[in-house]
C-alpha cells in the first residue's frame, strides 16, 4: 500500500494514542535512503522472523526519503508478495529521525520500533527485543556496548567520534545519556503509550535521544548485538550528523531545563524581596535589627513571593486542575517546608562563608543562596509539585 507523498514537519511531531484494542502488536519501521539493492533481504528477513508467531499482528513500513536509487519502488513491488509491508515515500525534506516519526505516525502498533534497513542491525535482535517489551518494557534498545555487542571492522576513528560524542552527551545531558549504554543506536522499540502525544522534535539522526528525553520511560531495557559490515550501499553519515547530534544536544538541555531556568527566575525575584527586606530591617539608619531574625523575616516574605509566581507560572502545567484552596495551602505547606529546612542549610552556609571564610555579607549570602537553589528546586519537583502530577 503506498501513501501519498508527506510533507516534511515544521513543527513537533507527536505519535497517537490508540486504544489497546484498536492496535496491532508491532509496527516496526525501516528508514531507507538509497537501499534499493537491501530492501528485498531486509523485509524477506524480517518476515520469516516475525511470520510464525506473529502473522497479522505485525507491518513494516518502509519511510523512504524519495531515495534516487527508487528504493520506494522497489518496496512498494514487494507489497505484492507482502502485504505487511507499508511503503511511505516522503518528497519533501529528507531525515532519518523525521522519517522514523513519520513512520509511527501512520502505524497501528502498540510496540513502535525502528531498524537500519541496511542489514547491519542483525534482524534476530528483534526477537530479544521483543522479549523485553513483553516483560514490560517501555523502551528496549539494541546496544553495541553490552555484553554480546560490539562492532565489526570500525576504524579507530569511528569509533573514537563514536565514543567521543556519548561523553559529549553525558556531559550536557546526563540525566538522558546517562539512562543509555549506547544513545547513538538507531535500533530499538518503545511502547506507544509511553510516547503517546509526546511533542518529538529530533534533530539529525539520533531519535533514540529524544525518544528517552521526551517520552515516559519507566522501565528501560538494553540488548546486546554486534552491528555489522554494510553489505552494499552507502552510510550516509557525514559530519554534518555530528554537527546535528550537538545541536540535538542543546535543544534538549534548554528545553529540559526550562523549569529549572523559569525557578531560578522566579528565584531572583525572590532574591530581590530577600536582599531589599534584610537592606530595611538591618540598616542602621533603618530597621537595624540582628541579622538572623532579619533574615528569617526577610526569607519568609521571599518564600511567599516565590511560592507565588511557581505556582502560577514555573509549575502551572502541574497544578492545573488542582487549585482548590486545600490542594493550594497543602502545596504551600510543603513548598515552605522545604525551603525553610533550605533556610536552615542557607543560614548555616551565610554564617560559614561571613564568619569563617570572611566573604563581604552580601556575596556570602548569594552563595548561599545559589546553592541552597537547587535543593529547593529538586526536593519541591519531587515533593510539592511533581506529587500533583502523580
Ligand atoms: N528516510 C531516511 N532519510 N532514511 C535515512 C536517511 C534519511 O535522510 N539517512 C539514513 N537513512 C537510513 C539508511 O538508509 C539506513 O537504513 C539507516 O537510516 C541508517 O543509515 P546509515 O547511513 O546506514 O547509518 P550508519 O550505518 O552510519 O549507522 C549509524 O546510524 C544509525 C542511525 O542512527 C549507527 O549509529 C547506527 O547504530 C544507527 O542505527
Ligand atoms: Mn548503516
Amino acid at each position: 500500500m503506498v501513501y501519498f507523498p508527506l510533507p516534511s514537519p515544521a513543527t513537533a511531531l507527536t505519535v497517537p494514542k490508540l486504544g489497546e484494542a484498536d492496535g496491532i502488536f508491532l509496527s516496526l519501521v525501516l528508514p531507507t535512503y538509497n537501499e534499493g539493492e537491501n530492501i528485498q533481504a531486509m523485509v524477506t528477513t524480517l518476515v520469516k522472523l516475525l511470520e510464525n508467531r506473529w502473522s497479522g499482528q505485525y507491518e513494516l513500513i518502509v519511510v523512504d526519503d524519495d531515495s534516487p536509487d527508487l528504493t520506494w519502488q522497489k518496496a512498494f513491488n514487494l507489497s505484492d508478495t507482502y502485504p505487511q509491508l507499508r511503503v511511505i515515500r516522503r518528497t519533501e525534506g529528507r531525515g532519518l529521525s523525521t522519517a522514523v516519526i513519520r513512520g509511527w505516525q501512520e502505524a497501528r502498533g502498540n510496540f513502535l520500533g525502528v531498524i537500519d534497513a541496511d542489514l547491519q542491525h542483525p534482524p534476530q535482535v528483534l526477537l530479544a527485543l521483543l522479549a523485553e517489551m513483553e516483560r514490560g518494557a517501555d523502551l528496549a534498545v539494541a546496544s553495541r556496548h553490552q555484553s554480546g555487542g560490539g562492532v565489526s571492522q570500525w576504524s579507530l576513528v569511528r569509533r573514537l567520534l563514536s565514543r567521543g560524542a556519548q561523553m559529549l552527551g553525558l556531559l550536557i545531558l546526563p540525566e538522558v545519556i546517562g539512562r543509555l549504554s549506547d544513545p547513538m543506536s538507531g535500533f530499538f522499540l518503545v511502547r506507544r503509550q509511553a510516547i503517546a502525544d509526546c511533542p518529538l522534535s529530533p534533530v539529525g539522526y539520533k531519535i533514540l535521544i529524544e525518544v528517552t528525553a521526551r517520552g515516559r520511560i519507566r522501565w528501560l531495557a538494553e540488548v546486546g548485538y554486534v552491528f555489522q559490515e554494510r553489505r552494499s550501499g552507502q552510510s550516509k553519515v557525514t559530519w554534518r550528523q555530528y554537527v546535528e547530534y550537538l545541536q540535538h544536544l542543546c535543544k534538549l538541555r534548554l528545553s529540559l531545563s526550562s523549569r529549572f531556568l523559569q525557578f531560578c527566575a522566579v528565584g531572583l525575584t525572590g532574591v530581590a524581596v530577600d536582599m531589599a527586606i534584610l537592606f530595611i530591617l538591618t540598616e542602621p539608619s533603618l530597621g537595624d535589627l540582628p541579622l538572623s531574625r532579619s533574615k528569617i523575616i526577610a526569607a519568609q516574605l521571599a518564600i511567599l513571593n516565590n511560592f507565588f509566581w511557581n505556582d502560577r507560572w514555573t509549575f502551572q502545567d502541574l497544578t492545573q486542575g488542582q487549585n482548590s484552596p486545600s490542594q493550594v495551602s497543602k502545596r504551600l505547606l510543603k513548598f515552605n517546608l522545604i525551603c525553610w529546612a533550605g533556610l536552615g542549610i542557607n543560614l548555616g552556609l551565610l554564617n560559614f562563608f561571613f564568619n569563617f571564610s570572611h566573604f563581604n555579607r552580601y556575596l556570602a549570602n548569594a552563595l548561599a543562596i545559589a546553592l541552597v537553589t537547587l535543593w529547593n528546586f529538586w526536593f519541591n519537583l519531587k515533593l510539592s509539585w511533581r506529587v500533583t502530577d502523580v
